[in-house]
């Protein structure tokens, strides 16, 4: 088999760790894929910038565009974040081009995913998407393809590193708010505009992209209630603890009678249950559906290495796949059970 030729744009924590995780592990990877896997096009905002490793291997192409549709890669890799250009022009493009998509820009699929997934579907080709939500943890190849035999009642968890690791920070040391957001920003784990992970839109972007997979709905983040961290204070915190409760951001959609209903707000949870002790930047995601009963996966929801993880599992998906393959549901494609988003009270 040929090699699979890569064009990454975006080298911040996640491309970077991305590019040293493929050169590490380069021979290992070529066994399991059965071919190569060689990034041979790059693009970042600051060519400039120190990131560990010699930019000079590949060629660096300015234009995203450009990238995306370059004769010289099969998968567009856009790990530049922003829900509208140039990372939606750049990977429609590359699509429209007839080239695989991975990211790991859930901004963008919240906005655009319906539209992109439908581009891919009718040009043949993959939009994987694993690293959109909870970083490392493998939860979209769960929903789109181990659950699909299941009807999903709800879907809810932990979803933005950021937010789990300031209330965990302030809770166990008694840090401001402030401190903490400060010390999820210097480790790589906040958006590069950190309101997006306190205000809640972040978990929103996640969660509608859950729920358009669990239950065949449009992804339409405005019908959430969105409620971020901001408010939360170290004296709530200590009297949740005292009445026996840990405050997490909470992302949650349940199948109603009347429709789903989609929900991002700080929530009151038991201390001893599962979810009180998924601490610092872990996720967490459960899922409730009728033949698989109750499950939930944790693990890292951001950082580098981990996000890394998952955007490359999505590349070995796409090599190791016969051409014309298709996922489970794609993004915002009905499902017969399909109901209607209701905006929550
Ligand atoms: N800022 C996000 C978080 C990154 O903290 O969860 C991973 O999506």
């Amino acid at each position: 088999m040929p090699p699979l030729r890569l064009g990454i744009a975006g080298l911040g924590t996640v491309g970077a760790s991305l590019i040293k995780g493929l050169n590490s592990q380069a021979e290992m990877l070529a066994d399991r894929c059965g071919r190569e896997l060689l990034v041979t096009a790059i693009n970042a905002r600051d060519r400039g910038r120190d990131r560990g490793f010699d930019l000079s291997p590949y060629s660096w192409i300015d234009d995203p565009i450009s990238l995306a549709t370059s004769d010289d890669i099969d998968v567009y890799v856009e790990l530049m974040g922003g829900e509208d250009d140039p990372a939606y022009s750049s990977v429609k493009a590359a699509l429209a081009a007839g080239k695989h998509v991975v990211t790991a820009n859930k901004a963008l699929l919240a906005k655009h995913g319906v539209e992109l997934a439908e581009i891919a579907e009718s040009n043949g080709v993959l939009l994987n998407y694993e690293a959109a939500v909870a970083g490392g943890i493998p939860i979209i190849k769960v929903m789109r393809e181990s659950l699909t035999a299941n009807c999903v009642s709800r879907v809810f968890g932990i979803l933005n590193g950021t937010c789990n690791y300031i209330l965990t920070r302030m809770e166990a040391e008694g840090m401001s708010f402030e401190e903490c957001l400060a010390d999820a920003q210097r480790l790589g784990y906040a958006e590069a505009d950190p309101t997006f992970d306190i205000e809640g839109n972040d978990t929103a972007h996640k969660l509608a992209i859950l729920t358009s997979l669990a239950f065949g709905t449009k992804i339409a983040p405005d019908a959430i209630y969105l409620e971020g961290i901001t408010a939360i204070t170290t004296e709530d915190i200590a009297a949740a603890k005292e009445l026996g409760y840990r405050i997490k951001l909470l992302g949650v959609a349940t199948r109603t009678d009347s429709g789903v209903e989609s929900r991002v707000h700080p929530a009151m949870v038991p201390l001893g249950s599962a979810i009180a002790e998924i601490g610092g930047v872990t996720n967490a995601v459960t899922i409730e559906a009728d033949m698989v009963g109750s499950l939930m996966m944790s693990g890292p929801g951001a950082g580098g290495e981990a996000t890394a993880s998952a955007v490359a599992g999505d590349i070995c998906d796409i090599a190791k796949s016969r051409p014309g393959y298709q996922h489970g549901p794609a993004l915002g494609q009905p499902a017969a059970t399909l109901l209607p988003h209701t905006q929550a009270a």
